[in-house]
């Protein structure tokens, strides 16, 4: 049943459920006080990178049935569905999440919000958060508000897809109207096949972050296993093959490398700690420190490489090839590559950078980096090149020619991601982490 849904928030998740909602049918306000931000919107122009959304907001926005404002009007009495897509950055002061952009959200929309209409938060949040906002939001209005919550598990670099074919949609609420609203809501995907899974609010909260954090715990896990390998001679890559044929286990999200980054994984795993804090739960996920602790020791473990490699990094040059925190997106947040080249620049190292789509968000953000905009001129009189993100351009790129323009030959594979019998054919020195590249059985 076609919907009026009000998208509050732009961002990734904001414009990525706007535009997905809407070409699913239903009629779409998405809202945000960022101009600039709406304006590109309604130009036809995602304000990040995203593979295709590009294309689909193009479409949507030709069903007349997707508009963009930078603030609530008359329009938001008839919204059905407020959906709350802010951000939940790590607060200032500590670990936890910063909640305001929420806040603010459930004040603006309050003055707008008939009986029938339902409030559903999509954020990342400790859990609960959403009674909190619940009672907020009941306190501005003389009615008992009808309030959900809905987590989203969608990637960027592949968010469009994960919106409209997600491997299980979860809603959490608390009464049979606004779970019957919900299911109205997704039916185009339910009827596709997609499960939805209903449970009590707060269990729809503990749902996302228990999920990033087992993601963030199994890439850590083989990174563990890289530290062990690299000290006897074993194959981290290999090993993960061997095991994620066991079907318990998987062999998704074992690829090891530096380790995780991004707006989510590191944030949230930090807020649930902060959060099972508050409950006097630490000990119940005190492994978590151990998980960032983990994800932390691989970047280092680069620089410690270059040490080993070339002794004093002062003066030396390296090449950082990747800045965004994985393939197919711009965004450099919480970056393992960017961390990587700032640790191998704060030991004394001139650093040059690379990345596809990120180069602007570097040069904005890190003045002190070089960015070049072609791989071959950033590689130029290098001494040691880093491969940080595993864009498909570094696993396609001539290490004969670039060979030529380097001052050394040598590389360090962060992301397993060369080719590296090519490379070394070609007279490199390829170091992966955690890899045995001498094994004769790696690769074949
Ligand atoms: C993550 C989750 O995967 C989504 O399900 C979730 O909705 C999202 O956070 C969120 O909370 O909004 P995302 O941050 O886009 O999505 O990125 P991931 O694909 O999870 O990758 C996170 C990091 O882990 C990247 O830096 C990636 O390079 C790294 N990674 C991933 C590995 O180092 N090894 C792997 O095997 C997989």
């Amino acid at each position: 049943m076609k919907k009026t849904v009000a998208v509050i928030g732009l961002g990734y998740l904001g414009a990525t459920t706007a535009v997905a909602l809407s070409l699913v049918g239903h009629r779409v306000i998405g809202i945000d006080p960022d101009e600039k931000k709406v304006a590109s919107l309604r130009a036809g122009r995602v304000p990040f990178y995203e593979p295709g959304l590009d294309e689909a907001l193009g479409e949507a926005l030709a069903t007349k049935e997707l508009e963009f404002v930078t603030a609530h009007d008359e329009s938001s009495h008839e919204v059905d569905v407020f959906l709350l897509c802010v951000g939940t950055p790590q607060s200032r002061t500590g670990l936890g999440a910063d909640l305001q952009y929420l806040e603010a959200s459930i004040d603006g929309l309050a003055p707008y919000l008939r009986a029938e209409a339902v409030v559903v938060g999509k954020s990342t949040v400790p859990v609960g958060t959403a009674a909190y906002l619940k009672q907020r939001l009941s306190s501005l209005v003389d009615f008992a508000p009808n309030f959900a919550w809905n987590p989203e598990f969608l990637r960027e670099g592949t968010a469009l897809k994960d919106t409209l074919t997600p491997d299980r949609l979860v809603i959490g609420t608390s009464d049979s109207y606004s779970e019957q609203v919900l299911r109205e809501l997704y039916q185009p995907l339910t009827e596709n096949g997609v499960p939805l899974v209903s449970v009590d609010i707060p269990t729809s909260e503990l749902v996302k972050v228990a999920a990033n954090s087992f993601l963030a715990t199994k890439i850590s896990f083989i990174n563990a296993m890289a530290e062990i390998a690299e000290n006897v001679g074993a194959d981290a890559v290999a090993l993960a093959e061997a095991i994620g044929y066991d079907e318990r286990i998987g062999n998704k999200f074992l690829r090891t490398g530096i380790g995780f980054g991004g707006g989510c994984l590191p944030k949230d795993i930090r807020a649930f700690q902060a959060r099972a804090n508050e409950l006097g739960l630490t000990e119940s996920v005190s492994f978590l420190a151990q998980v960032e602790d983990i994800n932390l020791r691989r970047r280092t473990r680069v620089v410690d490489i270059a040490v080993e490699e070339l002794g004093d990094l002062a003066g030396r040059r390296v090449t950082v090839l990747g800045a965004a925190f994985k393939p197919e997106t711009d965004d450099i947040r919480d970056s393992p590559a960017m961390a990587v080249a700032e640790l191998l620049w704060a030991a004394g190292a001139e650093i040059t950078m690379h990345d596809p789509k990120a180069g602007d968000n570097v040069r904005r953000m890190y003045p002190q980096l070089a960015v070049e905009d072609r791989i071959a001129d950033a590689v130029a009189g290098a001494d040691l090149v880093v491969v940080a993100t595993e864009w498909r351009d570094y696993g396609l790129a001539d290490s004969a020619e670039l060979g030529k323009l380097v001052a050394n030959k040598l590389v360090i594979d962060g992301r397993n991601t060369l080719p590296y019998r090519q490379w070394q054919q070609n007279g490199w020195k390829v170091i992966a982490l955690g890899r045995n590249l001498d094994s004769a059985l790696v690769g074949v």
